[in-house]
């Protein structure tokens, strides 16, 4: 190609070690993967890396609770998000963990580097402590009313408003471990000074190139509202690194994730034998994109830089925040069926459907993406298999059968194939800009110019008189290099049908960008397979069966673990209508066919429940048995999809692998009454 090769590293966010990959992270991985692909089809130098979030408390208890050490537990999950991750083509150049040595050494140097020059401060603070699990709470434990906005139901450290506050400041907390109000307790603690980067951070916003548009105002809000310094310790016991020279404290999970960053980066300049410094020091003229969420738009367009800058590294080209994904106009839920995790969706549908649908809603705007599954349907049908694979399917068999497969050696009307090879630049301009829509639309434009081509042209009709066999030749040829411009375009879309598109195809390289500007003539290609066939509704219907659960014990992705302590206030009489009972766990299972549940069968003394509860995200069901739970017994029983349900085990957590089931003391006895 004629434009300069670029050097470009990009990123997505690190997800947490402890939950499944679910559609919602999806919109991230599958819109970063389409640019790095589409940057490689240009022929840029363009490398993608990633790890898994492996610190913090959330993990730390759920190793405790499974019986497993943390390290387990990360390479468990970790495993699973790699293979979740390559079955939806999402294709890192490396994946690796924050709880790694690389991690290690650079969370500790720009740490020193930090502390050397002044910018940590360290100060006595009281923070919220549980006196009944007996540990300093993480922000993500605490849940209340935000004191900037008000909004209701809010994790301790920010809200969906975009505020960020300490979780003291949080109006009405509540400990989502004991679903009681948190007590202060004194902690010393080591902050990062943010303010003290103020001015150059208004410098980095104001060149405008480093943050879209809606960012930039959302970070007026931020620097109006005042720069607070940034708490980055936490006491034992915490799973991470322990911050040098200080024992007994660790750095915050949120201070070493970003470094993952640099270090999965590095583990693969080490394997690969690059030049880490040379993108990493200030300066660089290699390019560093980070696409996330807008929910973590604050740590990366506000501490990541300026802990970038601060410890001697160069700072980002710029940070691309997308919007969250609702399904069917509302927020994922689970008992609707919508909160599909990656690996649900895969059992029924093929992954390049998704990565199109997605493809064709996202812009470069932090505008949230709605999956409206009849939509989904007919849009994929139409666009992927009525339009695009069509053009193939009705040119490929005229070729094979009366031509041995040999395209035509020169292009029938270069005018009808011109604004195909023209389009590239157009839609290449779309994708570097992330206007994904927009690559979309053109490129389905093109595909009803070349059927609209293929219904004058009617080769069905031409083969039928023997003079104008060589027409056919002709007009099927210009329609299987019109597909093949059209899935040049939409390899970084749909890499799987691309694939197979360019077997068929049969050139001895993969499709680049600039292929279409040469046509294939005087070529073989190969017998035509169907490339992608519709979708089925049955199987949307199936997957979003196999997804939805009772609310038992399976609250909200982001609900607290107590059921909605701020708003939903019941009277004392309410509440003392419940019956509430410990139960031994004398068996549990996995139940056949779905996603969350387990069967547990409960002993309450003489008497046998069975009960269905959603906590298998969290739970060994081989580890339950000999627990002794606390149960409602007085719960009607629900008759449910798989079963009858005679009650509900009591638990507690944000869901995913953070379900708490209530302890009971191994002294107490089956069917006594819990007050
Ligand atoms: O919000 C999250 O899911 C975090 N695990 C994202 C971390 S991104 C980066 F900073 F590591």
């Amino acid at each position: 190609m004629a434009t300069k090769q670029r050097r470009i590293l990009v990123t997505s966010a690190l997800p947490y070690a402890n939950g499944s990959i679910h559609l919602g992270h999806l919109v991230e991985y599958v819109q970063t993967d389409i640019w790095v692909r589409f940057q490689k089809t240009r022929g840029h130098d363009c490398t993608y890396v990633c790890a898994d979030d492996a610190h913090g408390t959330p993990i730390m208890l759920k190793a405790m609770q499974d019986n497993v050490t943390p390290q387990e537990l990360i390479d468990a999950t970790g495993e699973e998000h790699r293979r979740d991750f390559a079955d939806f083509h999402v294709q890192f150049d490396n994946y690796h963990t924050t709880h790694s040595e690389e991690n290690r050494y650079f969370a500790e140097l720009i740490y020193t580097r930090l502390r050397d020059a002044g910018h940590i401060a360290v100060r006595t603070i009281r923070q919220a402590f549980d006196d009944q699990a007996g540990m300093f709470l993480p922000d993500r434990f605490i849940r209340g009313t935000c004191p900037h906005c008000g909004l209701e139901d809010q994790y301790g450290d920010s809200c969906d408003n975009g505020h960020t506050y300490s979780p003291l400041e949080l109006r009405d907390p509540i400990s989502v471990i004991s679903g009681r109000p948190p007590v202060e307790k004194e902690s010393e603690h080591y902050f990062f000074k943010l303010g003290d980067f103020e001015d150059w951070l208004h410098g980095w916003i104001d060149s405008g190139e480093h943050v879209q548009p809606e960012i930039a105002n959302k970070l007026k809000e931020w620097f109006k509202a005042g720069l607070q310094d940034w708490d980055i310790s936490r006491d034992a016991p915490y799973w991470g690194f322990e911050i040098p020279d200080v024992k007994g404290k660790y750095f915050y999970v949120w201070l070493d994730a970003p470094i993952g960053y640099l270090a999965s980066f590095r583990q693969y300049c080490d394997r690969q034998g690059l030049d880490f410094d040379a993108y990493w020091k200030p300066g660089s003229d290699a390019e560093v994109y980070h696409f996330i969420g807008k929910d973590i738009a604050y740590f990366h367009t506000l501490f990541w830089p300026a802990m970038l800058h601060g410890g001697g590294f160069r700072t980002p080209t710029a940070v691309y925040v997308h919007g969250f994904l609702t399904v069917n106009g509302t927020k994922m839920s689970k008992s609707r069926g919508t909160f599909i995790n990656a690996r649900t969706y895969l059992q029924y549908l093929h992954p390049d459907y998704l990565r199109y649908y997605y493809a064709a809603k996202l812009g470069p705007g932090v505008d949230d993406i709605d999956l409206n599954l009849d939509d989904f349907v007919a849009r994929v049908n139409s666009d992927l298999v009525g339009k695009l694979v069509n053009i193939a399917s009705r040119c490929a068999g005229f070729i094979g059968k009366n031509f041995s497969g040999e395209l035509a050696t020169a292009i029938d009307d270069p005018t009808i194939y011109q604004p195909f090879a023209d389009a590239g630049e157009s839609i290449a301009q779309a994708y570097e800009t992330r206007d994904f829509g927009r690559a979309a639309r053109e490129i389905m434009a093109l595909a009803d110019r070349a059927n609209q081509y293929i219904n004058e042209r009617q080769p069905w009709v031409l083969i039928k008189q023997p003079e104008q066999t060589a027409q056919v030749q002709q007009v099927c040829s210009l329609g299987i290099n019109m597909f093949r411009a059209l899935i040049t375009y939409l390899k970084p879309v749909i890499p799987a049908t691309a694939e197979l598109a360019e077997a068929f195809l049969n050139e001895n390289a993969p499709l680049r960008w600039d292929s279409p500007a040469q046509p294939l003539l005087g070529h073989c290609i190969e017998r035509f397979k169907p490339l992608l066939t519709r979708i089925e509704s049955s199987n949307v219907e199936r997957m979003v069966e196999a997804s939805r659960e009772s609310l038992q014990a399976t609250p909200e992705p982001n609900s607290p673990l107590v059921a909605d302590p701020i708003n939903a206030q019941i009277g004392y009489e309410d509440f003392a209508k419940m019956d509430l009972r410990v139960a031994l766990v004398s068996d549990a299972e996995l139940v056949d066919g779905a996603d969350k549940l387990l069967r547990i069968t409960l002993d309450l003394g003489g008497e046998t429940r069975n009960v269905f509860a959603g906590i298998k995200s969290a739970y060994d069901p081989a580890k339950l048995v000999g627990r002794h739970v606390v149960v409602v017994a007085n719960l009607a029983p629900r008759k449910m999809r798989f079963g009858i349900s005679e009650g509900m085990v009591l638990a507690a957590g944000p869901g995913g692998t953070d379900i708490f089931l209530l302890g009971v003391d191994q002294g107490a006895t089956p069917g006594m009454r819990v007050k």
